[in-house]
């Protein structure tokens, strides 16, 4: 229909009328009707499913709505590439994105730890590079299977927006073709660390024939405006000590290499734009000669998207850590493993798209936002569903209503329907947001996640990597600075304390940072768990050898240790004594013991 409402100029807008006699949807665009109907369902069909056990017949209210979404870019960002999503999980996702109105499904498909896309011209980018480690973890999308996927979301009002990473976080794609690297020492095999990588790319005119020639079969696979190149965190060490490198500078007039990038993008956009296409990035890739036409991805904070505006670039808001699903969502012990500080629910309702920096004229450049679920940490299907959802839900309701409209309160009311949501289309939430909140633990035992950590640089809840089958435990733990507080512990008739401890290996790559890294010194080997009275600079009262743990690569109970007879409540600071950061000691669980026999 093409009225003269302003609802009809967007393709999204919809007008639904129920009355006793028919139900009428209106839209200018299948994505208005798409959405029409989604409306209908969940008026029809969450009501069913509320009224279990009758018939599957409903009523529905009388009513008029006109609709139509804030923003135009609703999406989630889906790291296949650090671990491997089936097609039929990520179908299932697609069918939960669009019953919220979602709108882009932002595919991570490569990074340092997996490239997993079919490219026809370069099969080592999936026989090599889509696959790690002594029991090759991994996995690719046909293009079979990514064509179909692309139809499924097409068929559902989602568009897919693939990301191939350049310059850097080029590990995987470096190890299937070592040709593209910038050092003369390149990986032969796809890493499995975690962190940030130095390996990027060369600047041969072969390699950006390779990119072309990827990004050309990327572009028939995937038929969205908008193709994403990643360019985030891109590391400049290899180019500075590369002379092959330095000699492609000179010849292409490029001074600096920290200008590396914005040639490489330029070039990319430039190629983008003559097939069609957008180039997005990460806000890295922010500056005025930026093409007009390239949309930045703001995550280091909102700062990308404001100079974004004033450059007259579009804008998608991924910011962290409010919009990164990686976070826990609750504090509570049954939260999958994750970074440790929890974005919530209600923080992610709280974030504003809209930041008061950008004037009227700015703010249309913020074309929209979307929740980011990085995968490092998140190694299941089931996993990955609850760490999506309900999160994404505020997503959704940030980027649909006018925020005159947006109330929190309401919100986590509307919110209850989710469950029956999820369930009913057979995706995995967040229980722990639906359920009542944990009493604090009392007594005379803290697992780790029970813990304060001293210190919060990289704050993980790290799950461990042994056993290989079956449950695994889950550590609570700055990786930087592995070291707990146990606030306000009662000494009173404590004869000993005794400890779970597990050992993980320090698979992050985090720069000089792990060399910084400094542990209070051991008297054996490896090691001890030393406990100290009233904060980290107190009197140390107990040192529990980690010798019995030695040979587990589980967790182990460690015989408790006597300590000298205490009085009131105390902040004990518990820290490892062990030399060297790898592996890492960290708590699973502490007692305080008061009958010693
Ligand atoms: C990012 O988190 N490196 C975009």
């Amino acid at each position: 229909e093409k009225g003269d409402s302003p609802l009809f100029r967007n393709d999204e807008a919809y007008a639904l009328d129920v009355t006793s006699r028919r139900i009428t949807l209106r839209a200018r665009a299948l994505a208005g009707l798409d959405h029409g109907a989604t409306t209908l369902w969940q008026l029809a069909g969450l009501r069913h499913s509320r009224e279990r056990g009758n018939p599957p017949a409903t009523s529905l209210p009388a009513l008029h709505i006109e609709d139509a979404p804030r923003f135009a870019w609703r999406g989630l960002l889906l790291d296949s590439a650090r671990h491997y999503q089936s097609p039929e999980f990520i179908e299932r996702f697609i069918d939960v994105m669009a019953a919220q109105k979602l709108n882009v499904l932002h595919w991570h498909l490569t990074d340092d730890q997996g490239w997993r896309l079919e490219i026809r011209k370069y099969p080592r980018l999936t026989s090599v590079g889509a696959w790690r480690g002594p029991r090759h973890y991994g996995g690719y999308y046909t293009q079979a299977q990514a064509k179909r996927i692309v139809a499924y979301a097409a068929a559902r009002g989602v568009t897919i927006v693939p990301e191939i990473e350049m310059p850097g976080h080029a590990s995987a794609v470096i190890a299937a073709y070592p040709r593209l690297a910038a050092s003369e020492d390149p990986p032969r095999a796809v890493p499995s660390d975690w962190g940030v990588y130095d390996n990027v790319l060369n600047l041969e005119p072969a390699t950006l024939g390779f990119l072309e020639d990827v990004l050309a079969e990327v572009m028939a696979i995937f038929p969205g405006p908008y193709i994403h190149v990643g360019g985030d965190e891109v590391q400049t060490t290899q180019w500075r000590d590369s002379p092959r490198v330095q000699a492609r500078m000179r010849e292409l007039g490029i001074d600096d290499v920290a200008h590396i990038q914005r040639w490489l993008t330029l070039r990319i956009a430039r190629f983008l734009h003559a097939h069609g296409r957008r180039l997005v990035g990460w806000d890295e890739i922010v500056e005025p000669e930026l093409p007009k036409d390239a949309v930045v991805m703001s995550w280091r904070g909102t700062a990308g998207a404001i100079a974004a505006a004033a450059h007259g670039n579009d804008s998608v808001m991924a910011v962290d850590p409010a919009l990164y699903f990686d976070h826990r969502q609750t504090d509570s012990a049954r939260e999958p493993p994750g970074r440790a500080s929890v974005v919530s629910l209600a923080d992610v309702y709280a974030f504003d798209p809209l930041p008061a920096a950008l004037d009227a004229a700015q703010r249309a450049h913020v074309i929209g936002l979307q929740g980011n679920l990085w995968s490092e940490h998140i190694r299941t299907e089931e996993r990955m569903g609850w760490m999506a959802f309900p999160r994404a839900a505020a997503v959704a309701e940030l980027g649909w209503t006018t925020a005159a409209r947006l109330d929190a309160a309401d919100f986590r009311q509307r919110a209850a329907v989710l469950p029956a949501l999820y369930d009913a289309l057979g995706m995995s939430y967040a229980k722990t947001v639906f359920a009542p909140r944990p009493l604090p633990p009392s007594g005379p035992m803290r697992t780790s996640n029970d813990l304060e950590l001293c210190t919060s640089a990289i704050a993980l809840s790290l799950e461990d990597d042994a056993p290989l089958d079956g449950p695994r435990a889950k550590f609570h733990v700055d990786l930087l600075d592995p070291c707990w507080i146990w606030r306000h512990a009662r000494l009173d008739g404590v004869r000993a304390i005794a400890a779970s401890v597990g050992q993980v290996p320090f698979d992050f790559q985090v720069g000089d940072a792990a060399d910084k890294m400094r542990f209070p010194e051991a008297r054996g080997v490896p090691g001890e768990l030393v406990v100290r009275r009233d904060g980290c600079d107190g009197p140390e009262i107990a040192r529990i050898p980690l010798a019995p743990a030695t040979g587990s690569d589980a967790v182990t109970t460690l015989p408790a240790v006597a300590i000298a007879p205490q009085a009131g409540a105390h902040d004990l600071c518990l820290r490892f004594a062990q030399r060297g950061h790898d592996p890492l000691w960290v708590i699973d669980s502490i007692r305080l013991v008061e009958h010693v026999r």
